[in-house]
């Protein structure tokens, strides 16, 4: 049976933007967010509290967690790699951090500069802080599916670094098709795995589109009993000319999905496709989605 209802996490403002060349204005960033906080969507990553170095674009993520306007309903995350992020996420008052960290050793070297092994007691000290602060965590397992430098990840190591994510005593893990390579049955498999040794209520799935596959693995997952969804508005995200980098799954060809199928999101369709109009203009290009290119044609 399908589920009643299913939460979807916007995070355009975040895994969409961070991936964008052209520089976003801020208050640009921060009417996206108010729209999206207006359709209806019950949490957003709103930036991250990363390097302005390692992501440039997202260099205002202090700006804009004060500037938007919040609705207590909502759970605004952002991301952080590290205490020095915490601390800067804690002063913006963000309801939930995320944490990151990945299934393979070459990922998680080349995007935050450690071996896992070292990565473990970061993540630890930022969990425990966090948790202090009362602020919700959740953890992102990236590469879960595939690695750009490493190829197939084994289903054993992305459930080892799993349950130690777990066990710091984050609320929730989200597992991350970084690339876009997981595939339906790849996602059976795992979910079947996950399922023997891990709480499934607290499991979330992060879907990239690189191959077109992000909506069935979705229905895989669904029937598996995942209920929470990482998306990004009109498929945001990713380089036509970087290897691998693709956009996050399309939120509103999710919501568009879900909605059809008698799965209820809480979100209105039409704000949701105002807020995506609004982004696809200030970005001057057509965004990638199915519901977008409907849009466009019209
Ligand atoms: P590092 O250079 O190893 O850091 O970078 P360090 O601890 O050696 O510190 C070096 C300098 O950085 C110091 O400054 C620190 O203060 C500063 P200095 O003394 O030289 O002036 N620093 C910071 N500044 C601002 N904010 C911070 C911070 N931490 C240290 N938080 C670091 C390590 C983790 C900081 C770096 O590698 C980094 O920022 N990486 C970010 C990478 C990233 O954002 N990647 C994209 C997100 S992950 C993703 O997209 C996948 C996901 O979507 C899931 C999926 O799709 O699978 C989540
Ligand atoms: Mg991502």
């Amino acid at each position: 049976a399908w589920p009643e209802f299913v939460t979807v996490k916007e995070v355009g403002p975040r895994d969409g933007l961070q991936n964008e060349s052209s520089h976003i204005p801020t208050n640009v960033k921060i009417e996206w967010i108010n729209l999206l906080s207006e359709a209806g969507f019950i949490s957003i990553e709103i930036s991250s509290f990363v390097h302005p170095k390692w992501i440039p674009q997202l260099k205002d993520a202090k700006e804009v967690a004060t500037a938007i306007r919040r609705n207590d309903q909502i759970t605004y995350a952002a991301l952080v790699p590290n205490k020095k992020g915490l601390e800067a996420a804690i002063e913006t008052n963000v309801d939930e951090v995320a944490v990151f960290i990945s299934a393979s050793e070459s990922h998680n070297q080349n995007n935050i500069n450690k071996s896992i092994e070292q990565t473990y007691p970061v993540l630890r000290e930022v969990v425990e802080e966090a948790k202090y602060h009362q602020k919700r965590v959740r953890g992102y397992l990236s590469t879960a599916f595939g690695c750009p430098y490493e190829g197939d990840v084994p289903i054993q190591q992305v459930i080892d670094v799993a349950a130690r994510l777990l066990d710091m005593g984050i609320d929730e893990i989200s597992f991350g098709d970084t690339i876009g390579v997981a595939n339906p049955k790849q996602v059976d498999d795992m979910l079947t795995k996950i399922k023997q040794e891990l709480d499934m209520e607290r499991v979330a799935m992060h879907f990239h589109n690189t191959h077109g596959m992000a909506l069935a693995n979705v229905l895989v997952s669904l029937e598996h009993g995942v209920t929470t969804f990482d998306s990004s508005l009109g498929g945001l995200g990713g380089c036509p000319y970087a290897k691998g980098a693709s956009g996050n799954l399309a939120t509103d060809d999710l919501v568009h999905m879900l909605h059809q199928m008698g799965i209820e999101t809480g979100i209105q369709e039409d704000r949701m496709r105002e807020a995506a109009s609004y982004i696809q203009e200030a970005l001057g290009k057509p965004l990638p989605s199915h519901q977008m290119q409907v849009i466009n044609r019209m």
